[in-house]
């Protein structure tokens, strides 16, 4: 009869077996072996799972394209490019090509079901059917219907600022109050309610650090995505994230209250009202099930991404005491009234050149975009071969940073790389720009770029135009530096600002 140790030492040895056979088939099948990249992708996942758990690593995957070049193994099976010029390639609108397994990381479980989403769902056929009744209600004209919902949470926002660290003088930390804004705006476009968080001046009910603690499960687990099945997709027992319960029944009693009530009719429609209008056109495509994804989706993708710009513009304007000055004397001179109206700021060059900088220096989203190279596989512009089936994925922070598109100095602030230069033509001003922003992967691209991209901006746009007409702002130590986490988004840390009343 074998001991307790023994049968230990069998186990032991059986699943070391098990683990260096997996490598070894792992190595064996990999299409990807002539390609360059640290030594253990050549095996396993496991190398970018720690790396990406490590929180940085938008950092290493610079480091790797500069010294690799434009594509380097990141797994047996992945790639990660660099070049711009394979973007129109990767995030095709034509046959678009499918998103990799990693987004699956982000269904959740109903009754035992398997439920996507509009970000997350890997069939492009269900994407295109959920996406058709409600696409345009984002464009930039449509979402300007949204500003007296935007200007009431400035207003608020305003309020508690002065209550909370203008009269008293104490300082305020941009990283905490730029996500309550950013909540309670989406929460406030969408439903025509806040969240109640400018309002508590806290998070005590945690709906931030459940979508922190969510995000921090999702970007390493989703580079193996394997894992999740074990961890959060089991019919057992759940090991996975926390999860977003609550917004789902803040979105199912939303819908319920203005099914009850109607639509809004003084003309101060909201997202919700518009949906409920998608699903009277669309009877056959949106139900009440489809509603409550479209509300899910704005409040949960928008609001954190949307913080992390606003972080990134503050803090570089204040870090950047010329372009501090420059910006103030365009918002100074335009005499904005407060909140600052879309129309009196859409066309101000510095303040558009300011936060086009923020958001291409600190895009919202840090970790690859990743896709499945379909049948007939991708020739790279140097001529190598990569087979179909294989995951391929471009970082926005490695995109961003691209020299000969963005021009020199990409790690640096520069906002004047998005204005003309004296040397420059008309054309030859237009032709860099608009290659730039065709370039700039912040909102991704191709057929599953950001549905809400230009609601984004303006939300963000009309904010830090407003904060610099009311308010001098100085960072409380300008020798402070913020933190960085990436996990997936790219949130900040450690902001704190003292403001004082300009009007
Ligand atoms: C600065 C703010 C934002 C950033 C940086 C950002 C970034 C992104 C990126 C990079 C993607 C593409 C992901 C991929 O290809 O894997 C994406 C998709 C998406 N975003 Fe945003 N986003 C922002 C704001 C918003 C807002 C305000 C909303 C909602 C109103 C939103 C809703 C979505 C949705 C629904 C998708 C999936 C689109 C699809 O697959 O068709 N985002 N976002």
């Amino acid at each position: 009869m074998p001991s307790l140790i023994d049968i230990a030492v069998n186990l032991a040895l059986s699943g070391a077996v098990l683990v260096l056979s997996t490598f070894l088939w792992n190595y064996l099948r990999s299409p990807l072996k002539s390609y360059p990249g640290p030594f253990a992708t050549n095996f396993t996942n496991f190398w970018r799972f720690l790396d990406v758990h490590k929180g940085r690593c938008d950092i290493t995957h610079n480091a790797l394209h500069r010294k690799h070049g434009i594509a380097v193994r990141m797994g047996p099976n992945v790639l990660s490019l660099s070049d711009p010029n394979l973007i129109s390639k990767v995030f095709t609108t034509k046959n678009p090509w499918k998103k990799s397994t990693m987004y699956g990381v982000n269904d959740v479980m109903v009754s035992g079901k398997r439920v996507s989403n509009l970000f997350g769902t890997t069939d492009e056929k269900w994407h295109s059917t959920v996406i058709r009744p409600v696409k345009s209600l984002y464009s930039m004209t449509k979402v300007q219907d949204v500003e007296h919902c935007v200007d009431a949470v400035i207003n608020l926002y305003l309020e508690k600022l002065q209550e909370r660290f203008v009269s008293p003088g104490k300082a305020c930390d941009m990283a905490d109050y730029m996500l309550y804004f950013a909540w309670d705006t989406m929460s406030q476009v969408t439903f025509s309610e806040t969240l109640g968080i400018l309002e508590a001046g806290n998070d005590d009910r945690k709906f931030l650090e459940t979508s922190y603690r969510s995000l921090d499960y999702f970007a390493p687990v989703c580079q193996i995505p394997e894992l999740d099945l074990l961890l959060d997709k089991n019919p057992i027992y759940r090991l996975g994230p926390p999860s977003f319960g609550w917004a789902t029944l803040f979105s199912i009693e939303a819908l319920k209250k203005r099914i009850a009530r109607g639509p809004t009719l003084d003309g101060k429609n909201d997202f919700l009202d518009k949906f409920l209008e998608a699903k009277k056109k669309h009877p056959e495509l949106v139900d009440d099930g489809m509603v409550v994804t479209y509300l899910l989706s704005n409040v949960l993708a928008g609001s954190d991404t949307t913080a992390i710009s606003l972080c990134s513009a503050i803090y570089y304007i204040l870090k950047h005491p010329k372009v501090h000055r420059k910006l103030r004397e365009e918002i100074h001179r335009a005499q904005l009234p407060i909140p600052a109206s879309w129309k009196d700021i859409q066309d101000l060059p510095y303040l558009n050149a300011v936060m086009r900088e923020a958001m291409r220096i600190h895009p919202g989203v840090g970790l690859m975009l990743e896709r499945i190279v379909p049948e007939g596989g991708l020739t790279l512009p140097d001529g190598r071969f990569v087979p179909a089936g294989t995951i391929v994925g471009m970082n926005p922070w490695v995109i961003n940073r691209n020299e000969e598109v963005f021009g020199p100095n990409t790690d640096k602030f520069i906002p004047e790389r998005w204005l003309k230069y004296d040397h420059e033509t008309e054309e030859q001003f237009s032709a860099r720009v608009s290659r730039m922003k065709g370039c700039d992967l912040t909102f991704g691209a191709g057929s599953r770029v950001c549905i809400g991209r230009y609601l984004s901006q303006f939300e963000s746009y009309k904010l830090i135009a407003t904060m610099f007409t009311k308010f001098d702002i100085e960072l409380a130590d300008p020798k402070d530096d913020w933190k960085i986490i990436n996990s997936w988004f790219v949130r900040q840390l450690n902001i704190p600002v003292v403001l004082k009343n300009r009007v």
